[in-house]
């Protein structure tokens, strides 16, 4: 099978050409070059915003499945620069139903915990989004745009995604590590809560759904639900170092542009009951990632 990738460099992208090359011939793209790869992966240079080069991939590359990776995730990024954070997590969207329609490949689309309000979570499926931020409404747009279009279409929101990925630029994880290394005191919020979700598994989650031929709007996270100040406490535990230095604050406090849904995250008991994907805890995932680090 042929899959490609869009956003091949960000965390989950990374984390999905690794697992998917082992078994399918995999097209990786994103705006920038990125890693060396093995053969059974091809890199080519791919802005989704840009209609004509996203028709003309699909049309070499002819896959059987795009996964969708590509997105504009900085959450206060987006609320500041609207037009483009639509264009891209909205409107690549639209670039890659018009490329792919009137093809059989099926889109793999990835979205958020942030298209709700964060009043009642953990929230299922059937749960209304509701977004309050301008990020979480891009990415329900696109679900949106995704759900009008005659493809073959799977959508997986998942939620606070963490991962050890060569190219991984910013992550609460990383964050919280190397500040504590260099004995930094941090402050992070415990009114945020969601339930974190390590990068593998989520792309073992995909690649199920690839297996399966899985349809529809399902959610992937992690199995512990808890806030960012006791995430921060247990990374700390994990990787030995001084939970002193982590100091508890409010959202409030941080006066970020975009607001926060406070209780976030995914009821994942759908994707579990159909497709039997594994789901790991905060204490499992960190271990292992520490152990491949
Ligand atoms: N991270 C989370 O906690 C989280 C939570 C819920 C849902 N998600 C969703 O999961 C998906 C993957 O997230 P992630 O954490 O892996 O994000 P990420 O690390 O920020 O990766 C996104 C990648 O897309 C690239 N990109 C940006 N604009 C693009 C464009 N116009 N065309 C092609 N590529 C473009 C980025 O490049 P640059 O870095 O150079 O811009 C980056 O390499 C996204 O859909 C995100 O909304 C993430």
């Amino acid at each position: 099978m042929t899959i490609l990738i869009t956003g091949a460099n960000g965390m989950l992208g990374e984390e999905c050409v690794k697992l998917l090359s082992k078994q399918h011939f995999v097209v990786a793209t994103d705006l920038q070059d990125g890693l060396e790869y093995d053969c059974a992966v091809t890199y080519q240079i791919l802005d989704i915003t840009d209609r004509q080069a996203v028709a003309r991939i699909t049309e070499q590359y002819q896959p059987d499945t795009v996964v969708n990776c590509a997105a504009f995730t900085d959450v206060d990024g987006c609320e500041n620069q609207r037009e483009l954070a639509w264009r891209v997590n909205a409107g690549g969207v639209e670039n890659l139903s018009a490329a792919l329609q009137n093809t059989s490949c099926r889109l793999i689309h990835i979205s958020s915990d942030y298209v709700f309000d964060g009043t009642a979570g953990p929230y299922s499926e059937e749960q209304p989004p509701k977004p309050i931020n301008y990020y979480g409404q891009t990415k329900l747009d696109a679900e949106r745009i995704i759900g009008k279009s005659n493809l073959p279409w799977t959508i997986v929101r998942t939620n606070v995604l963490f991962g050890n990925t060569t190219l991984q630029k910013a992550s609460f994880v990383r964050w919280v590590i190397e500040k504590l290394r260099h004995f930094e005191t941090i402050s992070v919020v415990n009114d945020q809560f969601g339930n974190p979700t390590w990068s593998y598994g989520m792309a073992e989650a995909i690649n199920k759904i690839i297996e399966k031929d899985a349809r529809g709007l399902y959610h992937y996270a992690g199995t512990d639900y808890l806030d960012r100040f006791e995430f921060a406490l247990k990374i700390a535990e994990i990787y030995d170092l001084n939970p002193l230095l982590i100091r508890k604050t409010t959202t409030r406090a941080l006066h970020q542009p975009a607001p926060r849904p406070f209780r976030a995250g995914l009821i994942c008991d759908k994707i579990k009951r159909e497709l039997d994907v594994p789901s790991y805890s905060i204490n499992e995932s960190l271990t292992r990632m520490k152990g491949n680090s």
